[in-house]
């Protein structure tokens, strides 16, 4: 039977196991030689001893190169004083798989970022990727234990739609129409009568809408899934496929849409901690330089919460010259953001209350007819990691925005009728899964953290 790495303790020494995985390195003398083997289930590896004295030593070993995979038996030997505690000192090995030393693009030494992804099959073979891939697990499973302990449903919501719930126009059609004939009407556009679903669908930017459904029947629900978006932007911080995490909550307002928002977050960096702090540790002294403390720091100090209106007043009187002038009404630029988490807050900061204008449809008026119960959390490193409101549960007030904003009755007249049939105040929030595995492994570019990520002009692998 096979043991993985991460399992073996000192209960093993002086018993015999086997353990498979991939050649990290291999390091030999006429006398002995070391092989590094890591199987993934841990940062760490395990030192495997072959003593020259072993059947076919030469030969064996001419053939056993970093990349190769392995099924080694042996026996376990502690090691005190050294950095690994155990090692095995191997009795059989079989080279499952060989690596043509000669061709194998992970050779010993730095690589730079831009080149692994050149090289996403193999990457994962990396400490770097096999920590950002164990973290990001984590994370993920983190989620699920955070929601279900606190008795929310996992609700699963469709990928594909017929509606654009952010209003954003940054929509991925989804056809089957023949595009070097495409059927139009009689004013000369695109007939999606004829399509699949017989309209117009789009690939989703967002579970909220549909999940609100079951808020509004179940109370606590959350979807976690992928979302879409063709946003131009060829940022660091943007991707074309990204996985959101969206919980809705229904007999809640944008104060408990907020103290959960900070609740989890503050789990799910505390639970890396707890599981990955290997990972963490390694990327912290190669990559990132304290992000140990500043994740420790994260995880047990109080989220700064401010209004939209007192933040624009804070970067107004800001010492630091922007290159966009804060302005009450406009979005918050980059700069903004980083300003407030730097500089004022130092830690992550709440924005609620923002302008109506540059908001959603769904969001909840404010009593002051301006502003709607959203909320933003900025987060050092990455600007905006959730975004969030209070929804607008009043029939008058939904219908009238709709038409404002011009959201088709006939698509979203469901929408519309959950504010007809026992309505209740509710709020949630949108996470980008990729943007927290950036703040926990203090990763600079979100497409390293997505194990095959989807990009402008990139879909390779
Ligand atoms: O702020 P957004 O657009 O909010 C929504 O979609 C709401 N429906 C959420 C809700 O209330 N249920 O997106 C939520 C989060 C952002 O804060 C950001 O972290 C992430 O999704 N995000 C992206 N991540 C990677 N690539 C992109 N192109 C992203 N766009 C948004
Ligand atoms: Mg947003």
């Amino acid at each position: 039977m096979r043991t993985k790495i991460k399992q073996i303790t000192e209960a093993e020494v002086g018993k015999g196991l086997t353990v498979k995985g991939w050649v990290k390195s291999v390091r030999r003398s006429k006398h002995v030689a070391f092989i590094e083997l890591n199987d993934g289930s841990s940062f760490a590896g395990l030192q495997v001893v072959v003593d020259a004295s072993f059947n076919n030593y030469e030969q064996l070993l001419s053939q056993i190169t970093t990349g190769s995979a392995l099924s080694v038996t042996g026996k376990l030997v502690a090691t005190p004083g050294r950095e690994q505690t155990f090692e095995l000192q191997a009795q059989e090995i079989d080279i499952i798989g060989m690596c043509d030393a000669q061709e194998y693009p992970l050779q010993k030494k730095h690589h730079t970022f831009e080149f692994l992804r050149t090289i996403s099959h193999l990457r994962p073979r990396t400490n770097t990727f096999g920590a950002i891939a164990r973290i990001r697990n984590a994370l993920s499973f983190a989620t699920h234990l955070f929601f279900q302990e606190r008795g929310f449903l996992y609700i699963t919501t469709p990928l594909i739609t017929a509606a654009d719930c952010e209003g954003a126009g940054q929509l991925f059609t989804v056809t089957t129409l023949d595009l070097e004939k495409l059927p139009k009407t009689k004013e000369g556009i695109v007939d999606f009568a004829h399509d699949f679903f017989g309209k117009q669908t789009y690939l989703t930017v967002s579970g909220q809408l549909n999940v609100e459904c079951y808020a509004c029947a179940l109370s606590d629900v959350y979807t976690f899934g992928p979302t879409f978006r063709a946003d131009p932007s060829e940022t660091t911080r943007h991707l074309a496929e990204f996985w959101m995490v969206e919980p809705e909550m229904a007999f809640a307002d944008l104060q408990d849409d907020m103290d959960y928002a900070e609740e989890y977050v503050k789990f799910c960096v505390n639970y890396a901690l707890e599981k990955c702090i290997e990972d963490i540790d390694f990327l912290d002294c190669f990559f990132s330089k304290g992000l140990t403390d500043r994740l420790r720091h994260i995880g047990k100090t109080s989220f700064e919460r401010v209004g939209y209106t007192k933040a624009i007043e804070i970067l107004q009187k800001a010492s630091k010259k922007f290159i966009f002038t804060p302005n009450w009404g406009d979005d918050l630029q980059s700069e903004h953001e980083r300003y407030l988490v730097e500089e004022y807050a130092k830690r992550p900061v709440f924005v609620y209350d923002y302008p109506e204008k540059i908001k959603a449809f769904y969001m909840r008026r404010n009593d002051d007819g301006k502003t709607v119960a959203a909320m933003d959390l900025l987060v050092l490193g990455i600007g905006e990691l959730i975004g969030g409101s209070q929804r607008e549960e009043r029939y008058e007030i939904l219908k009238e925005k709709m038409k404002q904003y011009e959201i088709s009755y006939d698509d979203y007249w469901w929408y519309l009728e959950l504010r007809k049939y026992g309505a209740v105040p509710h709020a949630g929030f949108g996470l980008g899964f990729e943007r927290l595995v950036m703040l926990v492994t203090g990763m600079e570019n979100i497409r390293d953290v997505m194990p095959f990520p989807r990009y402008r002009g990139y879909t390779n692998f």
